[in-house]
């Protein structure tokens, strides 16, 4: 047995340390370092061991046109790239109570139709909680899924091997453990070195493996971020518990693109795909009302419409209010002093709410003219027309600026019954009789409060 050594290895990004220190030097996180148990590192033997590797040129390799297997849920399989494929290792994150358990259970439900049998390893739940929750779910009979409640790690997979499982689902990360490291399960030790086992486990065997795990909202505590480079795509699951929206979005692919999403409702018969996410965030039925607004917001190849709310009040405080929900606090502040400096209106003695519908998050730019003319409209009580949209950044200098797609924009826009489009008069857009272009925020409030 190698000699065991204490180290303080920091939750948040893996760093490890000799001695405790209250600020993790690797990523600048407060009270982030835990105290584990770690083996001291094997030494290099003199003489090399192992057999030879198989060495061939860039030319020699054959490739096996890696077949991706649908799962059935098609916004899934587009989502990744189009199937899964064989020994890609898949890491599903998300907070407790998003779904992630729910979605595994009914992809290999489905998958077992046309790929079997599928093993399940469940750390977490017990045998009878997912099979109460298949039940629920109304997902087949499961005769193709081998379950294996265990936190065992390698005990689980030993059992496994002789049943020749097609794809693996270990739900989660953080329950397991390999009896090979000292450490407690869900730390830092332990998950590398579980994700390490069951990435070898799924390369050799050509397995698709999916790694469940749990973040929190702080991110504090040991987690899938240092799993990220590790496994071959990320997924994680946004979306407020409370709310029923779930949108599962690519962090990282090595098969497919990044930054795309799905979106699920979730249903007492668990994740339904919404094939048109803009009918969940907007109302067909829209009035005119002050400071609201629809604005496109660009989530991969996809164009989703959100509605997106602005609430300006007079303030009682030193220091007035500003708070925000899906939009960065910085693009808010930025679009009131635009609006203060090149729009003439004041905003120092107001509290300043704003927010986006359903959990999305205005992550570019392409929705600040909708910021400005929500937050211009509720401080003076004027309405955006119903059938306007608003495309464009908003400059320091108060001009609009061209947005990345505004033609997939003003496309979903269409299809969504918008009859005029309000882009910058700078964007490669041709001169049709629904496109408004401005050049500046003052041109854009007269036109839109006209
Ligand atoms: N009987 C039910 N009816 C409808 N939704 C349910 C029911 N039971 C659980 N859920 C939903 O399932 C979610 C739990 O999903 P789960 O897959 O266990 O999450 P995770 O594995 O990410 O922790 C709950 O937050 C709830 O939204
Ligand atoms: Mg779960």
């Amino acid at each position: 047995m190698a000699k065991l050594r204490t180290r303080y290895v920091c939750q948040s990004c893996g760093q490890s340390f000799p001695k405790w220190q209250g600020q993790c030097s690797g990523c600048s996180e407060w009270n982030t370092l835990a105290q584990e148990v770690e083996q001291a590192a094997r030494r290099v033997p003199a003489q090399l061991s192992g057999s030879l590797s198989i060495i061939q040129t860039l030319e020699e390799v054959d490739v096996e046109r890696a077949a991706r297997w649908p799962t059935g849920i098609d916004v899934f399989d587009e989502l990744i790239g189009g199937g899964l494929v064989p020994g890609g290792i898949t890491l599903i994150g998300g907070e407790p109570g998003v779904g992630k358990s729910t979605f595994m259970l009914q992809l290999i439900s489905r998958l077992g139709v046309t790929i079997k049998p599928l093993a399940y390893i469940s750390g977490e739940e017990s045998a009878t909680q997912i099979k109460l929750r298949a039940e629920r779910l109304r997902v087949g009979n499961g005769g193709d899924i081998i379950l294996v409640a265990e936190q065992n790690l390698d005990s689980a997979l030993n059992g496994l091997a002789s049943y020749l499982p097609r794809l693996l689902v270990v739900d989660s990360i953080q329950t397991v453990y390999t009896p090979q490291m000292e450490a407690t399960p869900g730390s830092v030790t332990q998950i590398r070195e579980c994700a390490a086992i069951l990435t070898k486990f799924g390369k050799d065997r050509g397995l698709p493996v999916f790694i469940v795990g749990h973040v929190t909202k702080d991110g504090a505590i040991a987690g899938p971020k240092i799993l990220e480079h590790i496994v071959d795509t990320v997924l994680y699951f946004e979306g407020e518990v409370s709310s029923n929206f779930r949108i599962l979005r690519v962090f990282k692919n090595r098969y497919g693109a990044t930054g795309e999403v799905a979106v699920f409702q979730m249903t007492d018969k668990g994740l339904s795909p919404v094939i048109n996410p803009s009918d969940l965030f907007i109302s067909r039925k829209r009035t005119d009302s002050p400071g609201v607004v629809v604005v496109p917001v660009l989530q991969g190849t996809r164009c989703i419409l959100t509605e997106l709310q602005a609430l300006v009040t007079q303030s009682f405080l030193a220091m007035p209010r500003r708070v925000v929900a899906g939009i960065d606090s910085n693009r808010l502040n930025l679009v009131i002093a635009v609006l203060e400096k090149h729009g003439g209106m004041k905003f120092y003695n107001r509290d300043v709410f704003a927010n986006v519908a359903g959990g999305l998050k205005l992550s570019e730019p392409g929705g600040d003219l909708g910021l400005a003319m929500a937050l211009a409209g509720s401080l003076d009580d004027r309405p955006v027309p119903s059938d306007m949209l608003l495309i464009g950044e908003v400059t320091l200098a108060g001009e609009i600026r061209p947005v990345s797609q505004a033609a997939r924009r003003i496309a979903e826009g269409r299809r969504f019954g918008f009859k005029r489009f309000v882009v910058s008069s700078a964007s490669e857009l041709p001169d049709e009789k629904d496109i408004i272009k401005v050049a500046s925020l003052r041109e854009a409030l007269r036109t839109v409060f006209a």
